[in-house]
């Protein structure tokens, strides 16, 4: 057995995606109708998306948060991995992202197991039952990110997961002139995770780094 860390770089990143389950034609029709839209290609990687389904069939998820929907990605392949009883809610502050989103959710295979709840995620969030919620995943404003980790903490239930996106702040975590804004806000939300107590978390090397949080 080795101590030496495992070595990411970015080569890893197109081979990590060649060996999970990637996109079918639905999907890349979305991820390309939401191009012609002019919404970023921002959604998780789907080397994470087939991590998060994995994840979602271990803890027999029911119950799934998501802040920040963008087109509709994640929350697509987070619902085909609940099964019928399953629902996901996701939240998204931008009117043009939801109403894309709608649109795509409504043709999907999982149409009536996703809800897009439009707004600011501070306040829908606080809207949510405590304990009531298996697993949230946070990927939206990285400023935001102190408020829904204390919102995540509240709704869920114990043993519940907390995954959070872009721990690797987009590539520039080392840089010492990050070119994009909000780097220092993720170096800091990542120093506040790694001293949280009521979660045990690690950082996966999946995508632009993955918190994964146990709650307590
Ligand atoms: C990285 S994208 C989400 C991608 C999505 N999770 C996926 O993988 O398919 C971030 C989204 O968060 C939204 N957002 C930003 N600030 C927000 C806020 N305060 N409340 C809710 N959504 C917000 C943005 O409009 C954007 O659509």
């Amino acid at each position: 057995m080795s101590e030496q860390p495992s070595l990411v770089d970015a080569r890893l990143g197109p081979y990590l995606a060649a060996h999970a389950r990637g996109d079918d034609d639905f999907l890349v029709a979305l991820k390309s109708a939401a191009a012609a839209q002019g919404i970023p290609p921002i959604w998780i990687a789907p080397e994470q998306a087939a991590f998060v389904a994995i994840l979602l069939g271990a803890i027999g998820a029911r119950e799934v948060v998501e802040v920040g929907t963008l087109a509709g990605y994640a929350a697509i392949r987070m619902a085909r991995a609940l099964g019928a009883q399953g629902r996901v809610r996701t939240l998204e502050l931008s009117r043009k992202h939801a109403a894309f989103a709608r649109e795509w959710i409504a043709r999907s295979d999982v149409a009536g197991r996703v809800e897009v709840i439009e707004g600011d995620a501070r306040t829908s969030l606080a809207a949510l039952a405590a304990r009531s919620v298996d697993l949230v995943l946070v990927d939206a404003d990285k400023g935001g990110y102190p408020a829904y980790l204390e919102q995540a903490a509240r709704i869920l239930r114990p043993g519940g997961i907390v995954l959070v996106d872009n721990a690797f702040a987009f590539g520039q975590l080392f840089d010492e002139q990050p070119s994009d804004p909000d780097v220092p806000a993720v170096r800091a939300f990542n120093e506040q995770m790694a001293r949280r107590t009521e979660f045990e978390s690690a950082i996966l090397p999946l995508g632009d780094g993955l918190w994964i949080g146990r709650r307590i």
